[in-house]
C-alpha cells in the first residue's frame, strides 16, 4: 500500500532549533510546549526525542488528558509535565491525577490556590502560578498580588516552583508595542513584590517564541530561569516579517501529497464541487488530500509548486482531493503517481502558503488530522 498523505517530521531539524535556541538564551532552561500533540507534530516522539536526545526535562500541555498520556507512554523517563489551560482542579477525581502522576497544574485563579494550599495531598507540591498581565485570557489578577503571597505565607508556602506570565503580542515589538510594554513591567513587579515577601521564586518565565527570538526575558537580561518556546520549535519565526529574528529556524515537517490523476483542460472547462472554471488551457493535478486530513477549503486559490511550475488550488477542496491548475507548459512533465510536496525542505513555502492564506502557521500545522500519518527521519 502506498500512503496517501504524510507529514515527514525532520528530527535533526528540531535538534538545531534546540540548538538555535540555547544559542539564543544562553543559561535558560527550557520548558518545551508540546501541546495540540506537538503542535501537529506528535506529542510522543517529540517529547521521547528531545528528552533522550537534547536533555530537555520540561515540557507544557494544555489539558490534563494531554499530560496523562505523555506520562503514561513516557513512564520509563523523568520529567516535569505543566498543564497550562485545562486543568480542571474542580473536579475532585483530578487531585488523585496530580499527586500520583507528578503532573503539575498551572494555578491561574485564587480558588485554585486556596483548593491547593487547603487539601493536605498538596502540601509538599510545587506551586505553578500563572499572572495575567494583560493578555486577558487566564492567569491570576495582579491586583491580587499582595492577597496570594498573603495566603501562601499563611500556609508557610516560602517558595513558588514556578512564576509565569505569558505574551498577548509577542510577534510585535516588545521594545515598542504598548501592550508588551506594559506587560513587562508588571511581570517584573509581580516578581519583585514576591520576592521582597520573602517568598523564593525558583522559576520564573515569561517568554514564548517571539519574546525569545525578540531576546527578551532571558536569564543574562533579566533573572527569569526558563524560556517556554512553541511554535519555533517546530521552525517557523512568529514576529511579523519586516522584523529581526534572532532565530535561524529549520522547518520541521513537510506534507507531502501525490498526485491521482493529471488531464488537460481547456479554459471555462469546470472542475470539482460547484464547477469552477479554469482561467485558462492548462492542466489540472488532483491531489490526495482534502480537507478529511486538515486541509481547509480556505486553502482555495493558495499557490504550490511541483518540479518548476506554479500551479493554484482551484475550486472546492474536497473531502478527499484538491484540485490544482498549473500551465499548460506543464503538459506531460506533471504526471499522475508523482509524490507531491505541499511545504517543506525550505521553510519559504510554508510562510508563502500562510500568507495566501491568511492563517496563521500554528493553525495550518495543528489543523492536519490523524489520517495524515506522521513518519519520523533522522538524516
Ligand atoms: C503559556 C504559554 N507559554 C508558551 C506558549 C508557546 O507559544 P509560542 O508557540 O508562540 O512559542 C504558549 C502557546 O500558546 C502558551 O500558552
Amino acid at each position: 500500500m502506498r500512503f496517501r498523505s504524510r507529514l515527514v517530521v525532520n528530527l535533526d531539524h528540531f535538534k538545531n532549533n534546540i540548538k538555535q535556541i540555547r544559542k539564543i538564551s544562553p543559561g535558560a532552561q527550557i520548558l518545551c510546549m508540546v501541546k495540540a500533540d506537538a503542535y501537529g507534530h506528535g506529542m510522543i516522539p517529540i517529547a521521547r526525542y528531545a528528552m533522550t536526545e537534547l536533555g530537555i526535562k520540561e515540557f507544557g500541555c494544555a489539558t490534563l488528558s494531554e499530560a496523562v498520556k505523555l506520562r503514561e507512554e513516557l513512564n520509563e523517563l523523568e520529567f516535569d509535565i505543566y498543564v497550562f489551560s485545562d486543568i480542571q482542579l474542580e473536579l475532585l477525581e483530578n487531585a488523585d491525577i496530580y499527586l500520583k502522576r507528578r503532573i503539575i497544574p498551572v494555578i491561574s485563579n485564587v480558588s485554585e490556590l486556596d483548593y491547593i494550599l487547603h487539601t493536605t495531598e498538596f502540601k509538599y507540591f510545587p506551586i505553578c502560578l500563572k499572572f495575567n498581565t494583560g493578555m486577558n485570557r487566564l492567569g491570576l489578577d495582579p491586583k491580587d498580588t499582595s492577597l496570594i503571597v498573603n495566603k501562601l505565607k499563611q500556609h508557610h508556602r516560602t517558595s513558588v516552583h514556578h512564576l509565569i506570565s505569558h505574551y498577548a503580542n509577542a510577534s510585535s515589538e516588545m521594545e515598542s508595542h504598548p501592550v508588551n510594554i506594559l506587560q513587562r513591567k508588571r511581570f517584573s513587579e509581580i516578581k519583585k513584590f514576591f520576592r521582597d515577601s520573602g517568598i523564593t521564586l525558583e522559576r520564573t518565565s515569561q517568554s514564548n517564541s517571539g519574546t525569545i527570538e525578540q531576546k527578551v526575558g532571558l536569564p543574562e537580561e533579566g533573572d527569569d530561569t526558563h524560556v517556554r518556546p512553541g511554535l519555533m520549535l517546530y521552525g517557523p519565526s512568529s514576529l511579523s516579517a519586516e522584523m529581526k529574528s534572532a532565530f535561524l529556524g529549520q522547518l520541521v515537517s513537510t506534507l507531502e501529497t501525490y498526485i491521482l490523476r493529471v488531464f488537460e483542460v481547456n479554459k471555462g472547462d469546470v472542475v470539482g464541487y460547484n464547477s469552477t472554471p479554469c482561467p485558462e488551457d492548462g492542466v489540472i493535478a488532483i491531489l490526495a488530500i482534502g480537507y478529511g486530513d486538515g486541509f481547509f477549503n480556505r486553502y482555495s486559490g493558495a499557490h504550490l509548486y511541483h518540479k518548476g511550475f506554479e500551479g493554484v488550488i482551484i475550486g472546492r477542496v474536497s473531502m478527499d482531493m484538491t484540485h490544482v491548475f498549473f500551465p499548460k507548459e506543464s503538459v506531460n512533465v506533471i504526471k499522475a503517481h508523482e509524490i507531491f510536496t505541499i511545504w517543506g525542505q525550505q521553510e519559504g513555502d510554508l510562510l508563502k502558503f500562510c500568507n495566501e492564506t491568511k492563517i496563521i502557521p500554528y493553525e495550518v500545522f495543528c489543523a492536519l488530522l490523524p489520517r495524515v500519518p506522521r513518519v519520523y527521519r533522522l538524516n
